[in-house]
């Protein structure tokens, strides 16, 4: 007869039981054949709708403008020393995703949940919120950047405030909100800036993305770039890197005799 058993996992975003996958219901070839793009495809699989041409030119700018910034970041930086020690590509890149974290890239879901937070609990209390999340949380997450600040603006976070504030339709509360808090926070140091994961993770909630989603537009982003770094790597036949002794501080005890063991 037959046996009926527990489905070992439940489903609700792809099938590929037919000719091709499923997106969410949709054929990826017809998505292709009428025009759709990756962007498009995020927000079937990351959300489960269909982006409206405007959301997907947002989408996709996100994308774009979070790909790299250069080897020196910490995700780049490992990715490249795996290159160099030979290490293989998914491997190598994989050392740069290790990286992504709450100081580097992965501020991007915390930023879009404590600014909606603040919008909902403190709407006209920037300095509330702040102290709120001092008390509760830590610094803020989508302030503060290593080398950005307000004598040397984020041209990425300038544009993608400006586009979607400026050339879409995009109804912006976290967004404006955040950029609230940027004006207190600036005042007190002026590198405590909007940075690129507030800014994308203010603009995806405003988009209405899963709160969990959101670290993924970093990494999906960012994987692109430490690809490149490995290639680029590789293309060079660089070669093992191994850090010079002026790099390191030997905060060190002095060089002294092992004692007997007791
Ligand atoms: N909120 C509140 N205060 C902050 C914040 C913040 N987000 N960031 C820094 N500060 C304060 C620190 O408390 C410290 O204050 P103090 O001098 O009174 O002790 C001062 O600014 C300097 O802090 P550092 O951690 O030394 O600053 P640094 O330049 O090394 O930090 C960093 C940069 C790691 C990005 C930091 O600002 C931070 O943790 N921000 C939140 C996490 C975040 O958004 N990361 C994503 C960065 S963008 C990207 O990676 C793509
Ligand atoms: C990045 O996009 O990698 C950053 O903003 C971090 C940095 O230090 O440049």
């Amino acid at each position: 007869g037959e046996v009926i058993v527990e489905p070992l996992i439940r489903t609700t975003i792809s099938d590929d039981r037919g000719e091709e996958p499923r997106y969410v219901g949709y054929a990826a070839s017809e998505l292709c054949e009428k025009g759709y793009g990756i962007e498009d495809v995020i927000g079937l699989l990351w959300n489960k709708k269909l982006p409206s041409k405007e959301e997907s030119e947002i989408i996709k700018r996100i994308i774009m403008i979070s790909a790299d910034h250069g080897p020196a970041v910490s995700g780049a930086f490992g990715s490249i020393i795996a290159a160099c020690a030979g290490i293989d590509l998914p491997q190598a890149v994989s050392a740069g995703m290790t990286m992504i974290g709450p100081r580097f890239g992965g501020a991007v879901t915390n930023a879009g949940k404590y600014f909606k937070y603040g919008v909902k609990e403190y709407p006209n209390d920037i300095s509330g919120f702040l102290s709120w999340m001092k008390q509760n949380v830590g610094p803020v997450p989508g302030i503060g950047h290593r080398v950005k600040s307000l004598k040397n603006p984020d041209k990425r976070v300038k544009y993608l405030v400006d586009y979607v504030k400026n050339h879409t339709t995009l109804h912006t509360p976290c967004l404006d909100y955040a950029l609230e808090v940027e004006k207190v926070t600036t005042a007190k140091k002026d590198n405590l800036i909007l940075n690129v994961d507030g800014t994308i993770g203010c603009i995806l909630v405003d988009l209405d993305f899963p709160e969990y989603s959101l670290n993924g537009f970093f990494v999906l982003a960012r994987t692109i770039g430490m690809i490149g770094h490995w290639i680029d790597q590789n293309n060079q036949n660089s070669r093992l890197i191994r850090l010079y002794d002026y790099l390191i501080n030997y905060a060190v005890k002095e060089e002294r005799e092992v004692p007997e063991k007791k």
